[in-house]
């Protein structure tokens, strides 16, 4: 029996803010360090020392805005290290990160050039944990502001004139642990100070973004909304997806059995019960949904790949993973009057990413072609869609087996995004499409599915899991029917003919 469902094309309920789409970049293993950076010399092609390849695979899912330098390495990292001509820059130790030596051979200026080859904006991160007010005033001066000062002109000596246009800037990261185990009431009182001198130059408007809690951590977000909610502009929500929910034992990104699935996709589906959670302490503080809700960390945590350092979080990217990339699109669609920014944890070689490298090869994963197949959706308008999801059992346990979400485009195209979470059965769904004045609609698909729950692609397989055509479809008396295959992210696109 197909599972019922009504999209009404003509309901919008509020745009979808392209930032969702967002990524974050951490001094941490081989994400910066090879994955992005290779220096001028490196006989990978590059543009001032930044892989192009990568540069390219990132321009095509039109990424948005990228988060650097962390993570928990902001709170370590101190600005001034990494700038200069890079020979004379300090090496550190990168304490959270495998102990590695730290070279800040990739700082301000190459992170700038990163963002302009992009063509995305920077989320900077600030050091709340270790760096001084002084440290984190200067660092905004030494960007963005472009009169005569001690930081403008030290920017202008390091061979940059103009200022840089930095709109997204973070007070701290994860203060409740990594960096500097806080509590809440301490890091509001902190945040309040610290942001004081996060100032606004020359026209260029900051958006202030406090750190905020821990998955569930309610009390985190109570007291920081009450307490320091009309001094910031956004309020991070960190959650990560563990198969296992142990730490010590996260479960393996490949290899694993139905248990390990079902209970991922479950893990992940809990962000929607954190989201409104924190929406409505946010909404008793801030009703006019003035402040943003930024998920500047998500994704899947699993054991390092065997064979690779610990501190690194290399990990293999499957099916699953697409799975949990496209039912937390769902999540965040739906939330999008509030969820204004979120931040995939990590661009390239570490947790979910979307790149892989190894030397000189790049492979995209399993994640990467559903940021493709969704970037429509990017400042598209939410559309209502109402749909009975049907459940997916496994040991006496369910979960919906299908997540979907529409927007509209601004030509007026309307994307339907699907995901089957069963893995053994296609799902069948019914729209009945309302809200289009009898228009003749045109119906293309493409889809994202695999014979296998751990498949992958590999640096000699790399096209093992990619998108095909589809068309799985019936259009008729405004009635669309899909047939979605096991384990599968489908797009739709609905154009209406003139
Ligand atoms: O993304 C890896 C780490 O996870 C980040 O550095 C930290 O903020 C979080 O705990």
């Amino acid at each position: 029996m197909a599972l019922q469902g009504i999209l009404n094309a003509d309901f919008g309920k509020g745009t979808i803010n392209r930032n969702i789409y967002g990524h974050f970049s951490e001094h941490l293993g081989r994400c910066i360090y090879e994955g992005i950076w290779v220096e001028e010399d490196s006989p990978i092609p590059n543009v001032n020392g930044i892989r192009s390849d990568v540069v390219e695979a990132l321009k095509q899912i039109q990424i948005p805005v990228l988060r650097w330098p962390g993570g928990c390495f902001a709170d370590e990292y101190h600005w001034k290290d990494g700038i200069g001509a890079s020979e004379g820059r300090k090496r550190m130790v990168n304490t959270h990160w495998g102990g590695v030596v730290e070279n800040n051979h990739f700082g301000t200026h190459e992170f700038m050039e990163l963002c302009r080859q992009l063509g995305c904006e920077p989320y900077i991160n600030g050091n709340v944990g270790s760096g001084t007010v002084q440290e984190m005033s200067e660092w905004v001066e030494y960007m963005t502001f472009g009169g005569e000062s001690p930081m403008s002109e030290l920017r202008i000596s390091n061979g940059r004139q103009e200022p840089w246009s930095v709109t997204y800037f973070g007070v701290g990261n994860e203060n409740w642990g990594c960096g500097g185990n806080m509590r809440p009431e301490y890091y509001a009182d902190l945040y309040r100070r610290y942001q004081t001198y996060v100032r606004n130059y020359d026209g260029n408007k900051i958006h202030r973004i406090a750190c905020g809690p821990n998955a569930g951590d309610y009390e985190w977000m109570e007291v920081l909304m009450r307490e320091a909610g009309r001094f910031m502009d956004a309020i991070t929500l960190h959650y990560y997806t563990l198969p296992t929910g142990d730490w010590s034992d996260k479960g393996p990104a490949t290899g694993f059995g139905e248990a390990d699935w079902f209970r991922t996709l479950k893990s992940s589906l809990f962000m929607d019960e954190l989201v409104t959670r924190h929406k409505t302490i946010m909404d008793k503080y801030d009703p006019d949904k003035r402040i943003d809700l930024i998920v500047d960390e998500w994704g899947t945590w699993y054991n390092v790949e065997p064979g690779t350092v610990p501190g690194f979080l290399y990990q293999q990217n499957t099916m699953r993973d697409a799975l949990v990339a496209g039912l937390t699109f769902n999540i965040f669609h739906k939330h999008s009057d509030r969820v204004r920014m979120a931040n995939i944890a990590q661009t390239v070689n570490v947790l979910q990413a979307v790149i892989l490298t190894e030397g000189e090869k790049m492979i995209l994963t399993p994640t990467y072609h559903v940021f493709d197949m969704y970037k429509v959706h990017q400042d598209s308008e939410l559309l209502e869609l109402s749909l009975d999801g049907g459940t997916y059992c496994f040991e006496g346990s369910e979960i919906p087996a299908v997540s979907a979400t529409a927007s509209k485009d601004n030509v007026g195209k309307i994307h339907i995004s699907l995901c089957n979470l069963n893995p053994m059965e296609a799902s069948l769904v019914s729209l009945d499409i309302r809200g289009l004045a009898g228009k003749s609609l045109l119906v293309t698909g493409k889809t994202l599915t695999a014979g296998k729950i751990d498949a992958h692609n590999t640096f000699e397989q790399p096209d093992n899991v990619k998108p095909q055509l589809f068309s799985a479809f019936e259009l008729k008396d405004g009635q669309l029917t899909v047939t979605l295959p096991p384990m599968s992210v489908t797009a739709l696109e609905l154009t209406p003919e003139a």
